[in-house]
């Protein structure tokens, strides 16, 4: 299908280069008016602010709430030309939230606005990066130009404080990672690729024309296998004459293949390129195979819950060889119930049959002190629902993770972020759900007979980040009331807690410690394995504490958001953690971004197929905690495959426990590693944004030259590593087990 259409007036000749600019200073105020926001506001009797420092530094201490600054640029006259160059703008990072208008119109922001109606969220540890358009007829070629800065400070420090802001000229590849809004696609040749329901996928190929004299010649469309090399003509068009606003839209379908590139040519010049999705996973066998954990730690007495999780085809029936008294199997969905009183390591063989075999796996319950002996799996309401959670999203995910067979794989944990809690305690000081979880014991029942687990959120604080109830003073009732529903896991987050750290004139160690000392504490008189995730960004290395307060995981930074700059930054800082990583001790970066994400709203995650084949492979290589997420009820299978890949999962359930570390870097190109049970896990990542060969420098990483190298990802054992190039995406990897 192919249309040409008329659309557009502003046609250009040349698109001219400008110089960056760079902006150390800004205008500011506190509050905020939408006049403020205007190229014609009067701005002079304004102070200026230093971008480099928040501004409770600069006479605003303790100022929380809303503020403008504004920085006023100019932009060259474009000479025989109506177009500009697109517009790259960097702010560093703002704490909590902005929104950013150029001459008044919104191009962009991150975090929320309590003020427009939404809820306060802090994104202060993310690089914004933001692009407008150079044909966007908010900008004033030849002329004076504002940018403002609408930001929102939840609490503690406020403000810009990483700057300068530059604003320069960028190319197609810059602006695919930016974490603001676009400009507006619409003005762009692009081209869009989606899933169809049976596996194929559909791309639509858009091509605008904006110069003013027109041109004749064919657009073309290609296609660069990766693995054969070959480029294979997809499309040509008849003969066309482009004229000033024209655009010519194409569809194609493609089968299932694996990574290639699709490019939109005309007259030899590349108009747009992308890569559509494409799946490594090879797909999963009829006969059982049993994957997921080889241990599962658990006090004694606690109770057990714990699903074989086992791909093939189903029904399926399982059983357990030398099943420890006080266990049981369920033989029709594999959930194995019970607790057991005494310490010890429990063997056993876990085992899985249908019409085309059977699975068998070794396996070991280790009874004593330590839980989450691998990091824990599962689902998290956060990233896709933010504060819009309710009981029945919470179910449809539970559900779709049981129907599409993650819970083959080992995902398991269900977790209720902010927003269950009702706005006041009952009489007795009992905290309540509010009307969105009529029945959450009911809940937690449902996903224990179902061999899943529930976890909740709270905070140390007065309130939650979301400024809901949060735990201050009532530890131990909130502590058995979340027992008393069956609860798993209990994230629990700072944010309220800041204003009782901040009016402590000893801010040591032992300030921070204090709240999680003491809600671990209450958490072990349950009667129940309670897994406890600090987070609180990372403050005072709380990896060098955190297994003292006998948490099982611990936040490491601020909040992830569904760019490449947030993953990088996020993914790639790990750099110091690792030694204390351990079974039951676990460095957490952040929840998973893919799928269909948004905090409340929904979007496919904004990371192409290799920016999250690169995320999967770090956060396995990181052993962090996997969670997802996405509404999973909406999980295409682009998305499963991610997920349900065996040995990519086996890197992060690996029994020794280790994080993996940088070990390698050469501009673009890293090297991580880790020990695992059966030789190095290795992940090769490339951040920069052209491909690039590696080969594997083993003698410097101290490695055998004649270790045998096995692709993860596509399952393929690729022989001697030494003799092996790996050709890396940009922003992609290759994830490598060494023998
Ligand atoms: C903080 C946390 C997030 C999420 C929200 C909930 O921002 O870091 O992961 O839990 O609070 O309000």
């Amino acid at each position: 299908m192919a249309t040409v259409l008329l659309i557009f007036a502003a046609c250009g000749r040349e698109v001219q280069e400008i110089e960056k600019m760079s902006f150390d200073f800004a205008k500011f105020s506190t509050g905020y008016d939408p006049e403020w926001l205007s190229t014609g506001f009067d701005d002079s009797a304004w102070e200026e602010l230093n971008l480099r420092e928040t501004w409770d530094t600069q006479g605003y201490d303790k100022y929380d709430g809303e503020a403008v600054y504004r920085i006023r640029f100019d932009l060259p006259a474009l000479s025989g030309s109506d177009r500009g160059p697109d517009l790259l703008i960097y702010l560093g990072k703002i704490d909590d939230a902005d929104k950013v208008y150029v001459n008044g119109k919104y191009i962009g922001g991150n975090g929320g606005f309590k003020g427009d109606g939404g809820s306060d969220i802090s994104f202060w540890d993310i690089d914004r990066t933001y692009a407008v358009y150079g044909n966007d007829p908010a900008l004033n070629w030849g002329g004076s130009n504002v940018l403002a800065i609408r930001v929102n400070d939840k609490e503690l420090e406020g403000g810009m404080y990483d700057g300068p802001v530059t604003i320069e000229a960028c190319t197609e590849k810059d602006i695919a990672s930016t974490n603001g809004l676009l400009g507006d696609p619409a003005k762009r040749h692009h081209i869009a690729c989606q899933e169809l329901p049976g596996g194929k996928i559909r791309c639509d190929a858009t091509v605008r024309y904006y110069l003013r004299e027109p041109a004749k010649g064919r657009i073309t469309l290609l296609l660069k296998d990766d693995e054969t090399g070959k480029t294979k003509k997809l499309f040509k068009s008849e003969p066309l004459e482009l004229s000033c606003g024209s655009e010519y839209t194409t569809s194609l379908t493609l089968d299932e293949a694996g990574r290639a590139e699709i490019i939109a040519m005309f007259k030899g010049k590349v108009l747009a390129r992308i890569v559509p999705p494409y799946i490594l996973t090879p797909k999963a066998p009829a006969e059982p195979v049993i994957n997921g954990p080889k241990v599962y730690g658990v006090r004694p007495g606690s109770p057990v819950i714990f699903k074989i999780p086992a791909s093939g085809d189903k029904p399926m029936a399982y059983s357990v060889e030398g099943l420890p008294k006080g266990l049981e199997v369920n033989p029709d969905n594999g959930v194995i119930s019970g607790s057991i009183l005494m310490e010890g390591n429990y063997d056993v063989t876990l085992k899985a049959s249908n019409g085309k075999g059977e699975g068998r796996k070794a396996f070991r319950f280790v009874v004593g002190d330590a839980i989450a002996l691998t990091p824990p799996m599962g689902w998290n309401s956060w990233n896709c629902w933010g504060l819009t959670v309710t009981q029945d999203k919470v179910m449809a995910s539970a559900k779709a993770m049981m129907d599409k067979g993650l819970t083959d794989y080992g995902w398991s944990y269900i977790n209720i972020d902010d927003a269950w809690e009702a706005d006041r305690r009952d009489k007795s000081g009992k905290i309540l759900t509010n009307e969105k979880f009529p029945d959450i014991k009911g809940l937690g029942d449902w996903l224990h007979y179902n061999g899943l687990k529930m976890g909740i959120y709270s905070s140390p604080g007065d309130e939650t980040c979301g400024h809901y109830l949060g735990s201050l003073g009532h530890e131990r009732e909130d502590a058995e009331t979340w027992a008393s529903w069956g609860v798993d896991y209990l994230k629990y987050d700072w944010c309220g807690y800041g204003k009782v750290f901040n009016a402590l004139d000893n801010k040591g160690r032992e300030e921070y410690i204090r709240p999680y000392a003491l809600m671990s504490k209450i958490l072990r008189e349950q009667k129940r394995d309670i897994v406890y995730s600090l987070c609180q960004y990372g403050m005072d290395n709380v990896w060098e504490w955190g297994a003292e307060v006998d948490a099982q995981c611990w936040r490491t930074t601020g909040d992830i958001t569904d760019t490449w700059n947030s993953l990088k930054e996020i993914g790639f800082s790990q750099t110091v953690q690792h030694e204390y990583a351990a079974p039951g001790r676990w460095n957490d970066p952040d929840m998973l971004i893919v799928g269909k994400v948004g905090w409340g709203a929904l979007h496919d995650s904004r990371l192409t197929p290799d920016e999250l084949y690169t995320h999967i492979s770090l956060w396995c290589l990181l052993s962090s905690p996997l969670l997802i997420g996405c509404d999973i009820s909406q999980m295409d299978r682009f998305t499963f495959n991610l997920l349900s890949n065996p040995e990519v999962l086996a890197v992060n359930q690996d029994v020794l426990g280790k994080q993996a570390a940088k070990v390698w870097e050469d501009g673009d190109i890293q090297i991580w590693m880790k020990d695992v049970e059966d030789g190095k896990a290795i992940g090769v990542f490339n951040l920069g944004r052209d491909s690039r060969s590696v080969t594997i420098p083993l003698k410097e990483l101290g490695l055998d030259e004649k270790s045998s190298v096995r692709d993860l990802w596509r399952c393929r054992e690729l022989g001697r590593c030494a003799k092996k190039t790996f050709e890396v995406p940009s922003h992609g990897c290759f994830l490598l087990k060494l023998k």
